[in-house]
């Protein structure tokens, strides 16, 4: 049976067909089983009012009580299902030959998002695998399609969550990268990638009233969250999908050249260069971003306030190198 359900009454598990074709919604299919909270807000954020259910093929009758991500997830692994963290959908739309490279980058993007937010619901070794999977596609994107690159630079996604700061860091990080590293061949960059995406991993571990939190931190909260890149470095030195290397970028993505940083005060050429160039992508998307707390910066202005007040936190010519990629 089909039914017409208002957008702002949808619910995961709900099976939607889309009314317009791909180019009006930001969705690779038309039909597909919703899963996350993040598509439903997706679909009311592109002004579509109303959608038609299968109800046949949904995994929840309309008049049931919403569920939350959690439920979903437990539900579907009781049923040893598996969640699809989108990384195939990412393959196809990097393959798309026809794809306009703005809507590939915005495409792109927002897979990529939900795909983070797919991960951090359930970060083990599995999803982890295919979260590589999924960011070699973007590598081989950034590293071969200049177009989509330009656009993927520029998106304006800069409402905050820990998602959607994933993807940026990992995008900026990754043109950074591919900038600064002449010698693309002599690092792996389909690992680096997945490194770069993983950075803030740790953040798992950390109870979602920090993170969440809509104010400044405690120094007691602080303390807790400056233990993410050690506790993402575990995790990721756990689940071994990821080479040491790239499990440096989760563990010194806070370390600042002049030894300010943390987990351990590093200082220079101590750092890794992953590491280094990971740090500018993420101090300039945090100062980018919308916080409850403060308003979003332009990119010039992050960058201003990085050249003029945090100098000595960079490697100089990385720093230089991420100027001129945004210009
Ligand atoms: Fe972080």
């Amino acid at each position: 049976m089909i039914k017409a359900i208002k957008t702002t009454d949808l619910k995961i598990g709900m099976y939607i067909m889309l009314p317009h074709a791909w180019k009006a919604h930001p969705f690779l299919r038309n039909s597909f089983l919703l899963e996350s909270r993040r598509q439903i807000q997706k679909i009311i954020n592109y002004g579509i009012e109303s959608v038609n259910v299968d109800m046949d093929k949904s995994e929840i009758a309309d008049d049931t009580p919403p569920m939350v991500y959690q439920e979903y997830l437990s539900r579907q692994q009781e049923k040893q299902k598996k969640i699809n963290i989108v990384t195939a959908e990412i393959r196809e739309i990097v393959n798309d030959t026809k794809m306009a490279p703005q809507t590939k980058a915005e495409a792109v993007h927002w897979q990529s998002v939900d795909m983070m937010s797919n991960l951090f619901h359930n970060p083990s070794a599995e999803n982890i695998a295919e979260v590589k999977q999924g960011v070699g596609g973007i590598v081989d994107l950034i590293l071969k399609d200049n177009d989509t690159e330009h656009y993927l630079l520029r998106l304006n996604s800069h409402d905050y969550d820990t998602y959607i700061h994933s993807v940026n860091v990992g995008m900026l990080s990754l043109s950074l990268a591919k900038a600064v590293l002449t010698k693309k061949d002599k690092h792996d960059m389909h690992a680096l990638g997945a490194g770069f995406f993983l950075h803030d991993i740790g953040k798992v571990n950390i109870q979602e009233a920090i993170i969440q939190k809509p104010g400044k931190l405690t120094e007691e909260e602080w303390a807790v969250m400056r233990k993410h890149p050690s506790m993402g470095f575990k995790l990721l030195h756990d689940a071994r999908q990821i080479s040491e290397e790239s499990r440096l970028i989760v563990l010194q993505h806070h370390e600042r050249d002049n030894g300010t940083g943390y987990p351990k005060r590093m200082k220079g050429n101590e750092i890794h260069v992953y590491g280094r160039i990971c740090s500018i992508a993420d101090v300039f998307d945090a100062l980018a971003s919308k916080r409850p707390y403060k308003q979003m910066l332009k990119p010039f202005e992050a960058l201003k306030i990085m050249k003029e007040q945090m100098l000595d936190h960079f490697q100089k010519e990385i720093f230089e190198k991420f100027v001129l990629l945004l210009k």
